[in-house]
């Protein structure tokens, strides 16, 4: 596939959005840079770029086979994916497996539980207010989607982990929770974004050891060792180009 990348759209924390000759698609280039806590915290983690993109890719080329939309076209290198442009909908989509994170702290229930059936959680995307938890009440209220766009959103978000959970324990990751994000291109809705250690909470399936950007955000340590390890595991065992 050949585009040629045009000016920066937009730079957010961990990607920055490129035009492209084409108006329908955008490249998303993933950097090493890492932010917690609305950009409170900040560091780097050397390689998460790398990971993100070929991890992400595997997931959503997955997705896309059990008839999930998703924004991805094409990997373009290391670091950039070729994705359809969208029009994102400023929902931050949570789904839960197993008590983690803000869920033990607003509900006071230890870390580790399983949530069954999972749990989904819409977040109003907006730095301004440092993401607040909003209800389908508010979605309306704000105009962020319609009742029926978002009950094919948390529809989907279910069908998401119904595809990755399994995948993702045949390779030793419990899938603990996730974000996701849609978007729409013309009028139908698509998943877009990145599904990737940085998004989604995967915990070792034997040891529980954390293998996600929590030891970023706790201090744990060995942060790149642990995105390397997902890697191996999401990437590394198809070999190249797989
Ligand atoms: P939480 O427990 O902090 O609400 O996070 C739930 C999931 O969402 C976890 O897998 C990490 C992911 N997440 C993001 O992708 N972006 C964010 O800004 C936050 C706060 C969480």
């Amino acid at each position: 596939m050949t585009v040629e990348i045009r000016g920066k759209l937009y730079e957010g924390k961990a990607k920055i959005v490129y035009a492209t000759d084409s108006p329908k698609l955008i490249v998303q280039f993933f950097k090493d840079d890492a932010t917690a806590f609305n950009a409170q915290k900040r560091g780097t983690i050397a390689g998460k770029g790398v990971v993100n993109n070929r991890v992400s890719a595997r997931l959503f080329e997955l997705l896309g086979r059990r008839g999930v939309p998703t924004h991805y076209v094409a990997t373009l290198s290391e670091r950039e994916m070729l994705c359809r442009r969208l029009d994102i909908i400023r929902i931050e989509v949570i789904v839960r497996n197993v008590i983690a994170g803000s869920l033990a702290t607003r509900t006071g229930v230890e870390e580790g539980g399983p949530v069954v059936p999972p749990v989904v959680e819409f977040y109003y995307k907006s730095d301004e207010l440092g993401d607040p938890m909003i209800n389908d009440d508010h979605v309306r209220l704000l105009g962020l989607a319609t009742p029926p766009e978002l009950r094919w959103i948390r529809r989907t978000a279910l069908r998401v982990n119904g595809v990755l959970r399994p995948h993702l324990a045949r390779r030793r990751l419990r899938l603990v929770d996730f974000k996701l994000e849609f978007g729409r291109a013309g009028r139908r809705l698509v998943l877009g974004d990145e599904i990737s250690p940085d998004t989604c909470r995967l915990w070792d399936a034997r040891t529980r050891e954390r293998l996600d950007k929590d030891r970023f955000r706790r201090d744990l340590g060995a942060v790149e060792e642990a995105y390397q390890e997902v890697y191996r595991r999401l990437v590394g065992a198809g070999g190249p180009g797989r």
